[in-house]
């Protein structure tokens, strides 16, 4: 494919580009439990508004476009209100909950390159719960991820674990406020006691709880403290594009303080251009995303944000308690919050994830790793409120479709020869053949995921590693239409 030789119409572009999307998830109904966060029209408008607006201004130069600046300050300092309105508090606007973790990282690795020379290999302890985005920031960075188990029935971080995976060359500990993977809040107090003791840095992930947590407790939620407060936190991420309803591409990195910032920054003055200072990992960056935050943030204000965490607060009650009644679905641990997991006793839970889709709901696949079964994951949202029950009864009609279904013959079957075999020896060819022997055929995207994921499931992780990199491998490239 190359560039049209002469210009398209726009009113063919646009076409195009409907059609492309003619094929993506219809969100707006409020059935895609993950990956959206929907407030609805009126602040779509806003965002979209402010977006367009400061679309081509540029962060990078905030002597050129101060207002950038001004927007970022603004937006920083109600983030930090309100996560304990701690003084001294700062901190930078990032792209997404995966740049803020990254400069978590890394703010800790230079931080230690600095105070604690002594350190040639840092090393960062997650609980396995921790978001997947500390492990690249690990992988990036040259850190080594230190993983430690959580509490096998709460899903909480085990502040015992913690300690004893403590070496000299410790530079980070990371706690959730909320995990992902189960919704559930770590005991923060306790980490952060032994952080202190041990004079480390500990990063508070708030990506997806840091907005929701602090409206889920006015709403009388029995949830420790969490946040700036707690002496011992020295860093927290907290995303505007997930329950603050802002654009993608929005989120904040806080430190308790700007001598601990000084260490997310990059700067160079030695080469030939202009000179770089950048406090986040972006340089040449968008006005759009901060423009687009400040207006929502705004124009949805604190009242406004009350009314759409009350709706998910009650939506998640509602679904909890619906689930624990469907015979058969068991809850994975007892979520603090909206995000949550869930798996089928007597057939792979993966089959519900096609059954939901036959009714119009996206649900989304977890493995079973570190001592967390397979299961279902679902954010639920504000517009989940009016569709509680609608979604209720989708999943006891998808439960009783597949329950017939069982488990897969193939996994077990590719469970048994992996047992027998060293990961090391694993080829591409075989993985094609792993699957060919699920259905899918080279080049398609599964349209029924069950089989795929209960094979991944068996496999290894270091083996699904491999095998996902080659899938996504072959799965970017242009092929010509036919
Ligand atoms: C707890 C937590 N941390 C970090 C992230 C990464 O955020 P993003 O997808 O915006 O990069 C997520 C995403 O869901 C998350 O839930």
């Amino acid at each position: 494919m190359q560039i049209p030789a002469h210009g398209k119409s726009h009113a063919n572009v646009k076409a195009e580009l409907e059609a492309f999307a003619a094929r993506d998830a219809t969100w707006r109904d409020g059935k895609t439990l993950g990956y959206i966060y929907d407030a609805g029209p009126e602040v779509e408008e806003i965002a979209k508004w402010a977006y367009m607006r400061y679309l081509t201004e540029n962060a990078l130069a905030p002597a050129t476009f101060p207002s950038l600046m001004q927007i970022e300050n603004e937006l920083v300092a109600m983030a930090a209100a309100h996560l304990g309105d701690v003084p001294g508090v700062v901190g930078n606007f990032t792209s997404g909950g995966t740049e803020s973790c990254m400069l978590a990282v890394k703010t800790a690795r230079d931080y230690a390159r600095a105070m604690k020379p002594h350190i040639e290999e840092p090393e960062a302890i997650l609980p396995v719960t921790a978001h997947a985005a500390f492990q690249k920031g690990c992988h990036y960075l040259g850190v080594k991820k230190v993983l430690v188990p959580v509490d096998p029935k709460t899903f909480k971080a085990d502040p015992a674990a913690i300690v004893k995976a403590i070496t000299p060359n410790t530079v980070l500990i990371v706690a959730s406020a909320v995990s992902y993977a189960h919704g559930v809040l770590d005991p923060i107090e306790d980490v952060a006691r032994i952080a202190q003791k041990h004079n480390l840095n500990f990063h508070v992930d708030g990506c997806i709880g840091g907005f929701l947590l602090p409206y889920f407790k006015r709403l009388g939620a029995k949830l420790g403290a969490f946040d700036f407060r707690v002496p011992g936190v020295t860093s927290m991420s907290m995303d505007f594009h997930k329950y603050a309803y802002c654009p993608k591409g929005a989120s904040v990195l806080l430190h308790r303080s700007k001598e601990l910032r000084r260490f997310q920054m990059f700067v160079t003055s030695d080469w030939t251009g202009y000179t770089i200072v950048n406090p986040t990992i972006q340089s040449a960056k968008s006005g759009g995303p901060m423009a687009a935050a400040w207006a929502v943030l705004n124009s949805v204000g604190d009242d406004g944000f009350m009314r759409f965490a009350e709706r998910i607060y009650q939506a998640t009650q509602t679904i909890v308690e619906g689930i624990a009644k469907i015979p058969g679905l068991r809850v994975l641990g007892a979520p603090d919050s909206n995000q949550v997991a869930f798996t089928a006793e007597d057939f792979s839970c993966f089959h519900l994830i096609d059954e939901m889709a036959a009714r119009g709901w996206g649900v989304q696949p977890q493995f079973g790793y570190h001592g967390s079964e397979a299961n279902v994951h679902i954010s639920i949202g504000q517009k989940t409120f009016d569709q509680a029950n609608e979604f209720l009864a989708a999943l006891r009609e998808a439960t009783d479709a597949c329950r017939p279904k069982g488990f897969s013959q193939i996994a077990a079957k590719v469970k048994s020869e992996l047992s027998r075999m060293n990961p090391a020896d694993f080829k591409p060819a075989m993985l094609n053949d792993l699957m060919r022997a699920a259905g899918i055929e080279d080049g398609q995207l599964p349209r029924k995921s069950a089989e795929l994921n209960q094979i991944l499931n068996v496999l290894p992780p270091k083996v699904t590693e491999f095998a996902l990199i080659e899938f996504m491998n072959e799965r970017y490239l242009y092929r010509e239409k036919k």
